[in-house]
């Protein structure tokens, strides 16, 4: 409690500097005071909390997958609570800015692609059953990725015609191990096996065409896409959200437009959020997040 180490503590941001022997009671006190005076003006904590939830209960499901456990299905469910949560919130772009955090880009691809499918699932007013379905299945969808070298998973730059063999395998072997695993839902293993496949039948692993291909695969398509087009990568500069929904549309025949359309809805949402975020943290600091129409 010397006036040296208390002036420290301020200057690191302190707000109560307490002695050592102040008793455990009043040391809750002052933290429970904090967090309370804390909770109404940090916006963002929740939606913070909700993506560690996802980012670690990810993180047991892909350790499970690649060293060919169980998968812990309380894994899904609490990621998919969370990101649900999120979707609800509005808070596509906030959750994107956070999956952006994440330096794994496995873990950013789901987290971001589930993110993403969440949202357009609130956009089109899914039920909360469904909401809870097209997310896990958003979860698993690469989830045989887990069992890919590393090497080709991660390699920087084009895969040759043998390693992009072994790559394009990994839908079926998601599929395989949901399979083996039992209980998943008919449109979960639907999705992991087939969201490479376009509507034209140049897709992979079965080469579907239109109507083989339902409703909810192709939006986790769509989402795939766009997540791959806008993720950073160390050989790639982050496509902007215009220029990577240009690509979508450009992809009529393969993917299906009026979904795409109503995709574009999310994000024009979501970066609406942004602008709204922005001018509103400048002007109105007290309200963090203004709703997209009022952007
Ligand atoms: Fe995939
Ligand atoms: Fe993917």
């Amino acid at each position: 409690m010397s006036p040296r180490c208390q002036t420290q503590a301020h200057a690191l941001g302190a707000r109560e500097v307490l002695s050592v022997e102040a008793p455990r009671s009043l040391l809750l006190d002052k933290v429970g005071a904090m967090l309370g005076s804390f909770a109404p003006t940090v916006a963002g904590a929740g939606l913070q909390r909700r993506f560690i939830a996802a980012s670690a209960a990810l993180g047991d499901l892909l350790d499970a997958a690649a060293s060919g456990g169980h998968l812990p299905v309380a894994a899904i469910n609490d990621s998919v609570e969370a990101l649900n949560r999120a979707a609800e919130g509005g808070d596509l772009d906030a959750w994107l800015d956070l999956v952006w955090q994440h330096d794994d880009a496995t873990y950013q691809h789901c987290l971001l692609v589930s993110g993403l499918t969440a949202a357009f699932a609130h956009r089109l007013g899914f039920g909360a059953a469904d909401r809870r379905l097209i997310t896990s299945a958003a979860v698993l969808h690469d989830i045989g990725k887990a069992r890919i070298p590393l090497d080709i998973l991660r390699k920087a730059g084009e895969l040759t015609a043998e390693e992009r063999r072994i790559m394009r395998e990994h839908p079926r072997i998601g599929h395989d191990m949901l399979v083996a695993q039992g209980g998943f839902a008919p449109m979960v293993l639907a999705s992991v096996l087939s969201h490479h496949e376009y509507l034209d039948g140049s897709g992979y692993p079965q080469a579907l065409i239109g109507g083989q291909i339902p409703d909810p695969v192709r939006m986790i398509t769509i989402c795939d896409i766009y997540a791959a087009l806008i993720e950073q990568r160390s050989y790639k500069p982050p496509m902007p959200p215009e220029e990577a929904y240009a690509v979508l549309i450009g992809m009529a025949g393969k993917l299906d437009l009026d979904l795409v359309r109503v995709f574009g809805e999310v994000i024009v949402a979501a970066s609406a959020a942004r602008l709204g975020r922005h001018v509103e943290t400048r002007a109105v600091p007290a309200r963090r997040y203004g709703g997209a129409g009022e952007a």
